[in-house]
């Protein structure tokens, strides 16, 4: 499939997910093999109205290969406005989030709502399309007040999207339960657009269940938490510096945002990073507890070398 112009056999891209696919994240995942990351969403209205408070999720690195921006919104003029603002333009292409299941986005009649009104979610997407050259996908959930991830799939298509993710739970759903790998295999079957598969792929035999529906690609969100080197285990690439990495991800935060602020920030991340260690029920309190973040990075290295 194609993506931002680019062929790729089998793409595996990394999920949007606010919060954590930082900068330095983003640059982790593509140099470990993600063939396509994607920022966290953007609200379209605050690109408009308050640029600066968007601007630090939408920095890149050269390492950051096909790069997405995903935005988000219910009003056709503002998301048409944000894939034409100047901040997006180093990307590749955009995603529209059509998924997301916060009760506040849904409450705005953004995300997830937007399955419950195909023709507005429609006009969004044809709006953006002939709003910018470059590629537009959509990304969505089985639906939220009815399962009607087929026709939503189909509108997406006939409105113009290029591709679209499907991440295959309800928005009752939230992240219980498993992703429904039928229902991806049938949204496959019914486009001729490419289909993303997206839910619960954490190692190589989740990856093979999911190809197994045919899809062209697929989004790994969950299963890179703490583990941006997924991407190159999944490649059959061996020999990780993980330290190597993690030192990495706080050095590109370091030059892009202040102390106090990576301090607060990196914690969830150091958290993430120490699971599977030994000791980790001390591992993970002398890291909560510690302020300081060159002090966490040795922490972590003495148990990474233990
Ligand atoms: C912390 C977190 C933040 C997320 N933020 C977003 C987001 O900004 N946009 C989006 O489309 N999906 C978001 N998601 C959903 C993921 O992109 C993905 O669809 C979901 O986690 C299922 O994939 P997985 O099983 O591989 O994690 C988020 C998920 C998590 C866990």
């Amino acid at each position: 499939m194609e993506i931002g112009g680019k062929n790729f056999d089998f793409p595996l891209l990394l999920a949007p997910m606010a919060g954590v696919t930082d900068v330095g994240f983003r640059a982790l995942a593509s140099f470990f093999g993600a063939d396509c990351t994607v920022t966290e969403m953007l609200s379209a209205r605050a690109m408009q109205h308050n640029p600066k408070k968007t601007e630090y999720m939408t920095l890149t690195t050269e390492q950051e290969k096909t790069k997405l921006a995903q935005i988000f919104g219910h009003e056709p003029d503002f998301l048409a406005k944000a894939v034409q603002n100047p901040l997006l333009q180093k990307f590749d292409g955009f995603d529209i989030n059509m998924g997301c299941p916060a009760p506040k986005i849904i409450k705005n009649g953004e995300g997830a709502a937007l399955m419950d009104n195909l023709s507005l979610a429609s006009k969004i997407i044809s709006t953006c399309k002939n709003s910018t050259p470059k590629p537009v996908s959509v990304k969505f959930r089985k639906g939220n007040k009815t399962e009607n991830f087929l026709d939503f799939a189909r509108m997406c298509e006939d409105s113009g999207a290029d591709f679209v993710t499907f991440h295959a739970r309800s928005v009752a759903q939230g992240y219980s339960g498993f992703a429904d790998y039928d229902a991806i295999a049938s949204v496959k079957a019914k486009l001729k657009i490419p289909v993303v598969g997206n839910g619960d792929v954490l190692d190589e035999n989740s990856l093979h269940k999911m190809q197994q529906t045919g899809v062209d690609g697929v989004m790994i969100g969950r299963g890179t938490l703490g583990k941006p080197w997924l991407f190159a285990e999944l490649k059959g690439k061996a020999n990780i510096d993980k330290m190597a990495a993690i030192k990495k991800h706080i050095s590109i935060l370091r030059e892009n945002f202040n102390e106090n602020w990576l301090k607060l920030y990196i914690r969830k991340h150091l958290l993430w990073y120490s699971v599977g260690l030994p000791m980790a029920a001390n591992l993970r309190q002398r890291l909560a507890t510690c302020d300081d973040v060159d002090k966490c990075i040795e922490i972590l290295c003495d148990a990474m070398q233990k």
